[in-house]
């Protein structure tokens, strides 16, 4: 039988949530935690995840449940398990036992959602009467991914519920920003959990990294990794980039051959079951060694990771990181004479982005790349808007740091032929690439070296630390 291994700290922790939630908001607020989705048949679904907004409030990844949130209070809607489940999932807790672990106030099922009758002297008899046609409008809510749930929500509230935060307006925004104000920042319950996901995650990369020299293809290294992470019960925090192939940024095929002269890229963490994420990225030679040209741009991607990383401080705008990061891979690519010209030159004609095209990171919580369901609301500071510069564009976090965010820094070096045989960028940057120098470096496709990064008030702490990003105790890990 499922337990439900709850503490009165974790219970005070999630009221504290709810009761920060009540201090940005005068309004009721419902949020769906959704349901899985049939492969074919109704029981045989795809792996269900909770809302992240949802987990935020009750920590437990309660599948087709609605909680209503009103000065720091939680109703729990949710059914009870049929008695048919019992035969193929076994005993499952009760919806009391579930409100005490969550230390809901009042607990009813799904149904009372839909009542339509609310009469003050018809509420003695039940504690819930509601009238969903008159409260709903002033009750705010955030569309959910799933889209049968969605369908749902839209159904109960009689309107559409926009997913599209740009057009979301009235209460509906209101409550968006209070929950990104609130995610924002790390309490000590999501460190506690944050730290879980990435210590599962270290050991993985060490278990990559060591079944590196026997494997024959990507997918017995990923089988590696993701082993680590389903024998401590997570599960991974997004699909898995585990390749030869670092030069396709989001690459989940794992079909090829390894070749002794590779670099292995390996982009995976684990996720903790309440949720919370974390998020490594790191490049290793196949053969346990990597070769000069390989370690010179290693190195390059490493000092611009260890510079952002220096940087980081409460109030430092994440922007200047990746304009850090930026100067400092130019910086590097001039001295190996694969760019020329001054660095600033460079980073201000965006040329860098030739070999570093997307953002140097993004905020970690209870998503990677937390809280973009709601498009750009949580990474950019309100006024902001993305830039459609070159160098710019794919920049997930435009805000000044404050202590208890959670980043990733991640820059990177690829050698993307979409980019690179681009004949209008080709042409434009003609001056400043040494094409045949360039063409030295082709054992290098692509490198990125990734770790998740707490501001603390004095600087930062990271998180991923335990695992080594030195060139040389790679190596060391690789070899075994
Ligand atoms: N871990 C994948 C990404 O940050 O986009
Ligand atoms: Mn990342």
């Amino acid at each position: 039988m499922q337990t439900l291994d709850r503490t009165l700290s974790l219970i005070d922790a999630l009221k504290a949530r709810r009761l920060r939630l009540a201090a940005l908001v005068d309004f009721p607020v419902l949020l769906w935690s959704g349901q899985s989705s049939p492969r074919n048949f109704r029981a045989n679904t795809f792996p269900f995840r909770a809302s992240s907004h949802f987990l935020y409030f009750t920590g437990l990844p309660l599948e087709n449940a609605v909680i209503r949130l009103e000065d720091g209070n939680l109703i729990l809607f949710m059914d009870e398990a049929s008695p048919a489940s019992a035969l193929w999932h076994g005993e499952t807790p009760t919806r009391d036992e579930i409100a005490g672990a969550i230390g809901a106030d009042e607990a009813y099922p799904l149904s009372e959602l839909e009542k339509h009758e609310s009469d003050e002297s018809s509420a003695d008899s039940n504690k819930w009467q509601i009238n969903p046609s008159k409260w709903l409008q002033d009750t705010a809510t955030i569309g959910v991914q799933d889209p049968r749930t969605h369908a749902d929500q839209c159904v109960l509230y009689q309107r559409s519920i926009l997913r599209d935060v740009s057009r979301i307006k009235g209460i509906d925004l209101e409550l968006a920003k209070a929950v990104v104000s609130l995610r924002l920042t790390h309490d000590e319950l999501a460190l506690a959990e944050l730290r879980k996901a990435a210590t599962v995650s270290i050991v993985a990369h060490k278990a990559g990294m060591a079944a590196t020299q026997n494997a024959r293809v990507e997918a017995e290294i990923r089988a590696a990794m993701e082993g680590v992470i389903i024998a401590n019960d997570m599960m991974c925090a997004y699909t898995s980039i585990v390749t030869v192939h670092g030069e396709v940024l989001h690459n989940n095929q794992y079909s090829h051959s390894i070749q002794p002269g590779d670099l292995l890229l390996a982009d995976m963490g684990a996720e903790a079951t309440s949720g919370w994420a974390s998020d490594i990225t790191r490049t290793w030679p196949v053969s346990g060694k990597f070769s000069s040209t390989q370690r010179s741009l290693y190195d390059v991607v490493l000092a611009a990771h260890d510079a952002c990383i220096a940087a980081i401080h409460p109030g430092v705008e994440y922007r200047d990181l990746h304009l850090l990061a930026a100067r400092t891979i130019a910086a590097g690519l001039v001295d190996l004479g694969i760019l020329c010209g001054s660095v600033d030159a460079l980073v201000e004609r965006d040329a860098y982005a030739l070999f570093f095209p997307h953002g140097v990171g993004h905020l970690l919580g209870l998503d990677v790349h937390d809280m973009e369901d709601l498009g750009d609301l949580a990474g950019y500071e309100s006024g902001r808007s993305r830039s459609d510069r070159f160098g710019l564009n794919y920049l997930r976090l435009d805000r000044p740091l404050q202590a208890g965010m959670v980043v990733t820094i991640e820059p990177g070096f690829y050698q993307v032929p979409a980019i690179l045989h681009d004949s209008e960028r080709r042409s434009r940057y003609q001056d400043v690439v040494n094409w045949d120098r360039l063409a030295q470096f082709a054992d290098v496709r692509g490198i990125r070296i990734e770790d998740d990064v707490l501001v603390t008030e004095t600087g930062s702490e990271v998180l991923t630390a335990a695992l080594p990003t030195d060139a040389q105790a790679i190596e060391q890990l690789v070899l075994g």
